[in-house]
């Protein structure tokens, strides 16, 4: 834990100034600043080669993602999506900046996606621009001494890939593993780590909500629409597939995509991540055993021999005899209606690696809120518990947090925060808020 006296001057640096717009200045290193962040002098030393790092997806920051799935739904006459995704946070111009970003923050590690609707716009037809973007974004990490974490795979698809039927057909895995085999093969050398998807139990597990579950049939209906709207029979998206039609389909694709990036290199960590909550049972009757086996069960088996696991966690469920219960009135809530909740980071690790026997590493933890107060409160809270997983001997690999940039938040477009940086949504101005610099102190000490 960072010491009470170093939080205080840590929060008095962020409030004497660094809210301010200056992060093109802070990218590049002129501003006064992370001298100023003094390292923490407490808590437990993790191994030299623990991974701090800040997360983005394509889709989520790139803007402009023409040609993936997603951008067929947020185009569509009623849209589950209150606004579409548009330029984003122009990071497809602006990745240096981002980049620069998480150095000086003082983290060691870039969790970044790979678009494959940019990389196959059409069928068969590949772009050696959009892979030559991202081979220079590696090349940027290693010149700045990031070790970079790439995802294959964060939810969108090429739209002609859901026209195709997407996941729900075993004949499109190929697809995806030439995808994979094309892409690590011009990515070259410039990273250890890397995520074939992105939370592929994530539908799973929100189905046990009753809101999502109510939403289905709007899901359906959006996916019938889409059809229409690119001349094809069907469309499927990730989020909106059933997750017993995509299932069978995406663990061989993970297993298949993990061949395929291993026959290009051989020494990559490979693993996915998964969404998981701290389930916890509510009093009385309970269906948590049941849920256990339908969102998390069949994925353990999967990643059973992987070289790691990336755990995903914002909080807990209450799951009552059908579905999880709503948070009960007066608890603190987050930007998208979750409990403020930072203990089910270590609860969901423990969890997730006496499960699976792999090490873990932590691709996503966050809080949506724009009280950024409230981000440093997550913060420390989340790492505590941490702190204690690590300290009874789980081998945990390193800490992502969600995000580095306030982003396109899927259904709720641009209304929650999940940012450790402010992005503004006319300039894509980028302001380094205090909660970066206090994830940073830690980073720096490698202390929690
Ligand atoms: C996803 C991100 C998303 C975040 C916050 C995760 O489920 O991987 O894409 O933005 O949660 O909702």
């Amino acid at each position: 834990m960072i010491d009470a006296m170093t939080r205080r001057s840590v929060l008095q640096t962020a409030s004497a100034g660094f809210a301010t717009a200056f992060s093109a200045d802070f990218a590049a290193g002129a501003a006064p600043a992370l001298a100023a962040v003094p390292a923490a002098k407490s808590g437990r030393v993790l191994r030299p080669d623990f991974l701090w790092g800040a997360a983005t997806s394509g889709h989520q920051v790139e803007g402009g993602n023409v040609n993936s799935d997603s951008w067929v739904t947020e185009h569509l006459t009623p849209s589950a999506f209150p606004e579409p995704s548009g330029d984003a946070c122009d990071s497809w111009n602006r990745w240096r900046e981002d980049i620069a970003l998480v150095k000086r923050l003082g983290l060691n590690t870039y969790r970044f996606g790979i678009e494959w609707a940019r990389i196959e716009p059409e069928r068969g037809e590949w772009s050696m621009a959009a892979l030559a973007h991202y081979r220079a974004m590696l090349d940027a990490c290693a010149e700045a001494g990031l070790k970079p974490l790439v995802t294959y795979s964060h939810f969108t698809v090429p739209r002609w890939f859901a026209g195709l039927g997407g996941w729900e057909v075993a004949a499109n895995v190929d697809h995806f593993v030439r995808f994979c085999e094309m892409a690590a093969r011009a990515l070259g050398t410039g990273y250890a780590h890397a995520l074939t998807f992105n939370e592929p139990n994530l539908t799973a597990q929100l189905l046990w909500q009753r809101d999502f579950k109510a939403a289905a049939p709007f899901f359906a209906m959006g996916n019938a629409e889409a059809a229409k709207r690119i001349g094809t029979e069907r469309f499927s998206s990730t989020l909106t597939a059933p997750p017993e039609a995509v299932f069978a389909n995406m663990a061989s694709a993970h297993h298949r995509a993990i061949a395929a990036i291993k026959s290009v290199r051989p020494d990559v960590q490979l693993g996915l991540s998964l969404a998981v909550a701290d389930e916890q049972a509510a009093p009385g009757e309970s269906a948590r055993a049941a849920k256990i086996v339908q969102v998390y069960q069949p994925w353990f088996e999967v990643v059973a021999r992987d070289d790691f696991v990336g755990v995903q966690t914002y909080g807990r469920n209450v799951v009552g005899r059908e579905a999880d219960l709503a948070p009960p009135e007066g608890v603190e809530l987050t930007e998208t209606g979750m409990e403020f909740y930072p203990e089910a980071l270590g609860a969901t690790v423990r969890w997730v690696a006496g499960a699976t026997g792999r090490p873990i590493l932590v691709t996503e933890n966050g809080v949506a809120t724009s009280d950024d107060t409230r981000r440093i409160a997550y913060i420390d809270r989340a790492l505590a518990s941490l702190a204690k997983v690590i300290a009874e001997g789980v081998d945990v690999r390193g800490y992502v947090h969600w995000s580095l940039l306030d982003n396109f938040e899927w259904n709720r477009a641009y209304t929650a925060h999940f940012g450790l940086v402010a992005v503004d949504r006319t300039t894509f101005a980028r302001t380094v808020k205090p909660s970066a610099l206090h994830l940073g102190a830690y980073a720096r000490a490698n202390r929690i």
